[in-house]
């Protein structure tokens, strides 16, 4: 078995003594530095052979030169100096060879091979619904308004007493409202909902800003409806609101004429049929002539489902600010015997529903990539 080499103490100084322990130290030397392969290896290589306290290096320096006679010093200094660079020319090489490999090794594991195909990272784009609502919300700002937004949780008093429902009136019946349940010590007014429409934002809104004022309001509504093809629990709307001094029902037909223009071609025609909603006073539902069949009623010679061959499509429900609602903001600035304006509300999943042909609303809330796949 071969032993660990060690230093051994010099019996005389003579040259041949010298050329022996020499010849000694340098095939350990060659030996050990042979069998380095890591770089734990070698950082022990280093310290037994140059360590400051107890290495080969001190060990010659103490036992070859420190401990020989004064005569035999000078060639004893040469002789340690030469043996001391080869030690640290050999730990060196050993240090190259080693960590020189490693670095080919890991060129090596970490080139790529760009034959290989990528990776498809999917780019996401808007949901039918918010892309419509975008562009209904565009076409308004292009007009000037400018976007509120409200609550989803509203109160009472938002949502039907200041849009002059009365309490216990029919007309809140045909909202199928979502009420929280356990409020019953609150005072009516205060007792929360689900809101049933945007058009609580209207008050909201006047209640923070003086007009004029022209602004829509996009936002999530609720209703107790079970959902099926047409109808959703929840459902988007857009809401609009314009007052001013001296706002007219021309006014209204002429931007909400243009906004249809705008948004299903400007071939559409509009209609205003008499309507009924307690916040506005005439109120209307507007018709779009019919996009999908251009009015006629027909495609080729099916029957079209969308205007039930009707050529007409219900868009939305508007009319003129009544005045009864202005008393509720009348403080900031809304007399409504000074100003005038008109209000409209549009259900944006049916819009949705119409331009991309859809044929059922619950795609919209469903979350299957199959399906939104189809508007990238
Ligand atoms: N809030 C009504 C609804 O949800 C829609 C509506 C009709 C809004 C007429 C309006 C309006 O602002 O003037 O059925």
């Amino acid at each position: 078995m071969a032993t660990v080499y060690t230093v051994p103490k010099l019996t005389d100084y003579s040259p041949a003594s010298f050329e022996t322990a020499t010849r000694d130290l340098l095939s350990a030397l060659e030996s050990e530095s042979s069998a380095i392969h890591g770089d734990t290896d070698w950082k022990i290589f280093r310290d037994r052979w140059m360590a400051r306290k107890d290495g080969m290096v001190t060990q010659i320096n103490d036992l070859w030169l420190k401990a020989a006679p004064k005569e035999a010093k000078r060639e004893a200094g040469q002789r340690v100096n030469e043996l001391k660079g080869k030690i640290a020319a050999s730990v060196e090489s050993v240090r190259q060879r080693i960590q020189g490999g490693r670095t080919a090794s890991r060129l090596t594991s970490d080139s790529v091979d760009i034959t290989l195909p990528g990776v498809r990272r999917p780019v996401g784009v808007e949901h039918p619904v918010i892309r419509t609502r975008n562009e209904l919300v565009s076409v308004f700002r292009n007009l000037g308004y400018s976007v509120s937004e409200g609550p989803e949780i509203e109160s009472d008093y938002y949502n039907f007493e200041a849009l002059n429902f009365p309490p216990n009136h029919p007309a809140r019946d045909t909202q199928d409202t979502l009420f929280i349940a356990g409020q019953d010590k609150k005072p009516p007014r205060e007792r929360l909902l689900l809101r049933t429409h945007t058009s609580p934002v209207q008050i909201r809104t006047m209640e923070r800003l003086k007009p004029p004022l022209r602004i829509v309001i996009p936002g999530k509504v609720y209703r107790n409806d079970p959902p099926d093809a047409s109808h959703s629990p929840m459902f988007h709307q857009i809401e609009g609101l314009a007052v001013d001094t001296n706002i007219t029902f021309g006014d209204l037909k002429g931007t909400l004429d243009h906004a249809m223009k705008a948004m299903f071609g400007s071939n559409v025609k509009t209609q205003f049929r008499p309507s009924f909603f307690p916040f506005t006073e005439p109120s209307a539902e507007m018709m779009v002539s019919c996009f999908i069949c251009g009015g006629g009623g027909k495609r080729g010679a099916e029957p079209c489902r969308p205007c039930k061959t009707t050529g007409w499509i219900e868009i939305l429900g508007c009319g003129m600010v009544d005045p009864n609602v202005f008393e509720f903001v009348k403080h900031n600035g809304y007399d409504p015997k000074k100003v005038s304006g008109f209000a409209f509300g549009m259900g944006i999943d049916r819009v949705a529903i119409l331009k991309y042909g859809v044929d059922d609303i619950q795609l919209f809330f469903q979350g299957d990539v199959r399906f939104l796949q189809q508007f990238a």
